[in-house]
């Protein structure tokens, strides 16, 4: 058993966001003295706040999952992507190299371009296709460089029941049958739905590694957005699946941003590191519904 005042003090930064969010409810309940930051309350691409926050209350620990996750928003404004997404990340990571604290990094599949036809692991070329995944990337090479002992997580296709984006919103509408279709979903990109909850709960356990490292962090298998919703409207024993969703490719689905069509992310690293199994996408879904019921 550990002692309450053992534990890390730890500081999680986008604090309002979905994984932000989820990350302070998991780590608080988990005895943890968490302390958050929003965006209103500081942004990170102002280096000297950050500076202070950090200095003042010395966190052993920062989760950052502040970012600009808006892929169309981030190819329409790559100067401001970067600043938030890779400057923002070195303004995080040089006061906390000042106090000797280390970083959790959330980062993002979308630094791979989707070409490959297996789930990408830690070892795997990065190679991001639109200006999100390039400014992830960025952000990624500053803490590396800066904070080499520290955490950089990769994740993909998060959900929450209490998210406001769209996987969320499609998960929640059709289990509380506030249907809001006809959902477009795309029929030909492939990635692992996870819900944040099962991203949360396994850092307590990720914070035990002294020396840090790079790890893909997902439920496990893998899907089209067109499976996915197939699985919700199963699970909830709803027969309406053809009236509510229209299977769209991602050409007819044109979007400012490409995306990657095969973004499953391995966790097999994490598992054997950690002697941990993750749940399937399917179960893990099946988790959220219930929480609705
Ligand atoms: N959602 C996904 O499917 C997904 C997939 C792969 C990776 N990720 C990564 O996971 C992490 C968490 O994402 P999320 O899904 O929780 O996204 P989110 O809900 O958009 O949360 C991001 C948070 O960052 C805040 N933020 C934006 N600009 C900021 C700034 N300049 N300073 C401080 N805070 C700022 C946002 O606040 P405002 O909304 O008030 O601006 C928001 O609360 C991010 O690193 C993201 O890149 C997410």
């Amino acid at each position: 058993m550990v002692e309450k005042n053992s534990l890390p003090k730890i500081l999680i930064l986008g604090g309002k966001g979905l994984l932000g969010s989820e990350m302070a409810r998991v780590l608080t309940a988990n005895g943890y003295a968490v302390k958050t930051a929003s965006h209103a309350e500081l942004d990170i691409t102002k280096g000297m706040e950050v500076a202070v926050w950090i200095e003042r209350l010395q966190p052993e620990i920062v989760i950052n999952c502040a970012a600009l996750s808006d892929v169309d928003f981030c190819e329409k404004n790559p100067d401001l992507a970067f600043k938030v997404n890779a400057e923002g990340v070195k303004n995080i990571c040089l006061p906390l190299q000042e106090i000797g604290g280390r970083l959790i990094h959330i980062s993002s599949d979308y630094v791979f371009d989707g070409k490959k036809k297996s789930p990408y692991v830690e070892t795997d070329l990065v190679s991001p296709v639109n200006i999100y995944g390039k400014s992830k990337l960025k952000g990624e090479e500053y803490v590396q460089k800066i904070l080499p002992q520290s955490f950089i997580v990769r994740v993909q296709w998060l959900y929450g029941a209490h998210g406001k984006n769209f996987a969320s919103q499609l998960v929640r509408t059709i289990t509380t049958g506030e249907v809001m279709g006809p959902y477009s979903l795309i029929l030909d990109r492939v990635g692992t739905p996870t819900p944040v909850g099962v991203i949360a709960n396994v850092v307590p356990r990720m914070m035990t590694l002294r020396e840090g490292g790079l790890f893909h962090l997902s439920a496990r298998g893998g899907c089209s957005w067109v499976e996915f919703g197939k699985a919700v409207f199963e699970i909830n024993s709803r027969k309406d699946f053809d009236r509510w969703v229209r299977a769209v490719t991602e050409i007819q689905n044109l979007r400012l941003a490409q995306r990657p069509p095969y973004s499953v992310l391995s966790s097999d690293f994490f598992e054997r590191t950690f002697q941990y199994e993750f749940s399937h996408w399917t179960e893990a879904l099946s988790n959220v519904i219930h929480y609705f019921k």
